[in-house]
């Protein structure tokens, strides 16, 4: 089999329409078919690729078979954001009177779905901290139905040991899925650990460019079926512009994500010998308290990373107003470096005892690492934290 980069090239080429080398932009909502048997067809076959838009366009296809091969999957899925993806996902296996095990730190709007909208309709839920596979052990239930992951976590960097989730969960025949948006395929491969589902918020490395918002799903053809009937009532389509340009993105997504491991740690290893930073979580350090694992299930560690300032909440604020090269702006995995004040970003929705359970300290700033030198990057932080 050709490597990943050639694969991320070329192995969507047997969807190709014509003989152009980059595909055109389906703007259509419908397909037309040519007699009423090819109608019928279209009409039932899941997945089906040129019927209606909100079921699935050319570019979905194409999209969803790199990500899959990327994944080690079979089949993917596209959507308008990762929470589309990540919400149909979740919400096409699990049914009133089903118990689900999470993560006490997950994205935030993940984390509504586990605390406010699965409860509303009778799913119950348990959270459990991440780093301890015993704290899966013992939330299990002879209900529980589905296991969701994150790893590595937004945003404490916190990881869960991927193998030691899916063996509990093989025995306990609960399905395992996984947000592998900080990681990247390039990164970590959680289907190689027995993960049933993975998502992507692809509107961070997938996409790399904080152009658009898109969401990408992978997992067995039987599961993407499953989970394509929920999507298309939910109805969170990728447009084909946005599509069009995911999918230009994910032809550099290795060489991207190389890079961004390669600045983020040497970013890193400046910031944590820095007097003016208290901590660095990075899963490349070794000082990481979980770098065994990090090493062990992931080939590269990303380009996020945690720290917390010297100093208190004023002083975490002056060091993210006094960047530059830095953009004040939320998000991650995109071409350009980002800084956010942690706990100023989860203000507006965390009250103090959940910004404390998510272990969101005052003076933490999560930077995402773009594609600028390494040496510019680390002049911006040091004149920032002077
Ligand atoms: C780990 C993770 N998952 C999911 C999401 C949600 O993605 P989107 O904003 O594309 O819906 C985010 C957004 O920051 C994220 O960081």
């Amino acid at each position: 089999m050709p490597h990943l980069d050639t694969e991320i090239l070329h192995a969507d080429m047997k969807f190709s329409a014509d003989s152009a080398i980059t595909p055109s932009i389906p703007f259509t909502a419908t397909f037309v078919a040519r007699d009423a048997q090819e109608f019928a067809e279209m009409a039932s076959t899941p997945q089906h690729s040129r019927y209606y838009t909100r079921y699935g366009n050319p570019l979905h296809e194409r999209i969803g078979h790199l990500v899959a091969r990327l994944e080690g999957a079979e089949s993917g899925l596209c959507f308008s954001s990762g929470m589309g993806g990540i919400a149909a996902s979740i919400l096409s296996q699990v049914k009133a009177g089903d118990h689900v095990v999470a993560q006490n730190n997950h994205y935030m709007a993940t984390s509504k779905i586990m605390t406010e909208l699965l409860p509303r309709f009778g799913v119950q839920t348990t959270l459990v901290d991440q780093t301890d596979v015993s704290a899966f052990a013992a939330a299990m239930q002879p209900n529980t139905r589905l296991i969701h992951l994150e790893t590595p976590a937004n945003p404490t960097m916190a990881l869960t040991d991927l193998a030691g989730v899916c063996a509990l969960a093989k025995a306990a025949q609960a399905l395992v899925s996984c947000d592998n948006t900080f990681a990247s395929p390039i990164n970590q491969k959680p289907m190689s650990f027995g993960v049933d589902i993975v998502m992507h918020s692809a509107t961070k490395y997938l996409s790399g460019h904080h152009d658009i918002t898109a969401g990408v799903v992978v997992a067995s053809k039987a599961l993407c079926e499953q989970i394509w009937h929920t999507a298309i009532t939910l109805g969170a389509t990728q447009s084909p512009f946005d599509a069009w340009l995911l999918l230009r993105s994910l032809r550099t997504l290795p060489i991207r994500v190389r890079q961004h491991n390669a600045t983020a740690l040497s970013v890193a290893t400046f910031l944590e010998g820095h007097p003016g930073i208290e901590r660095v979580f990075y899963p490349g350090l070794p000082s990481h308290p979980q770098f065994d694992l990090a090493r062990k299930q992931m080939t590269g560690f990303g380009g996020v990373m945690s720290v917390w300032v010297r100093g208190d909440y004023a002083r975490t604020t002056a060091f993210v107003s006094r960047l530059n090269l830095f953009r004040h702006a939320v998000s991650l995995g995109g071409v350009e470096s980002l800084a956010v004040h942690a706990a100023a970003m989860w203000a507006g929705t965390m009250n103090d005892a959940q910004m404390q359970q998510a272990q969101i300290q005052p003076n933490a700033v999560r930077l995402s690492i773009g594609l600028e030198a390494a040496e510019d990057l680390q002049d911006d932080l040091s004149q920032a934290l002077a």
